[in-house]
């Protein structure tokens, strides 16, 4: 799978893309990320890509031509593949991200993310490119960097092969049961007076299961009964 950041602050994602789980993934060319500067497409002479709003108010935005060029740029160029791409602008108008949405990029062969800075984009860049708007949640970062790493971290932990075990991101939590993920220990069995509990220990893979599920159950009644109302929802229709 490939991803194409087109953003202002390509160094952002240094230090995000050369470690851990991403940093194995692309070694091990399963996914690439590719990054964009909006700054090496503008035509200005001063090499500015943002301008004062019409009509006043406070901040920039940055305007269409970098952001046009830089995503026709960006989709010359040759990848091998003919299926079309996704184009995401992150912003906090746009649909919520969850497992679903995560998963469903996860099938796609290559996703562009548009990170937006200052007050925003044109709106001609959302009226021109038609992107599928994407928020993190509902409330305001700086810029859409931090939530274009958001998308990534949470496709790409899907991706047959990134994780050690296959199974391992079945289990997450809002994964196939759509619950919240079960309580983990390891060693030591005791820990500040605080132990484990003695299903886990005994090694019947029944009952380890069985409680597994009912801490599930219980966690997300607690916590986010709002799911468990979603699940049977999603059962019944
Ligand atoms: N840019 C600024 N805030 C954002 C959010 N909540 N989600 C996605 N992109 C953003």
């Amino acid at each position: 799978m490939r991803f194409d950041v087109c953003t202002l602050f390509p160094e952002m994602f240094e230090s995000y893309l050369g470690q851990s789980i991403l940093k194995r993934a692309i070694d091990r060319e399963l996914v690439s990320v590719h990054r964009w500067d909006f700054r090496d497409y503008t035509d200005d002479k001063h090499n500015k890509v943002d301008d004062r709003p019409f009509g006043g108010g406070p901040g920039m935005l940055i305007r269409c031509q970098p952001v046009f060029d830089c995503v026709e740029a960006v989709r010359q160029v040759d990848d091998e593949n003919d299926e079309p791409d996704e184009l995401i602008s992150l912003t906090p108008q746009g649909e919520r991200l969850d497992q679903q949405l995560a998963a469903e990029l996860a099938t796609r062969k290559r996703v562009i993310l548009l990170c937006g800075r200052y007050e925003g984009f044109d709106e001609r860049i959302r009226l021109g490119l038609k992107p599928r708007e994407v928020s993190i949640g509902d409330f305001v970062l700086n810029g859409g960097e931090v939530a274009a790493m958001v998308v990534i971290d949470s496709v790409v932990r899907l991706l047959p092969g990134v994780l050690g075990d296959e199974t391992s991101s079945k289990y997450d939590s809002f994964s196939e049961s759509g619950l919240l993920e079960y309580p983990q220990y390891t060693r030591p069995r005791e820990y500040r007076g605080m132990t484990v509990p003695e299903v886990l220990i005994g090694g019947n893979h029944e009952e380890v299961a069985r409680w597994r599920a009912e801490q599930s159950l219980q966690r997300t009644k607690e916590r986010r009964a709002d799911l468990i109302q979603q699940q049977s929802q999603d059962d019944a229709g």
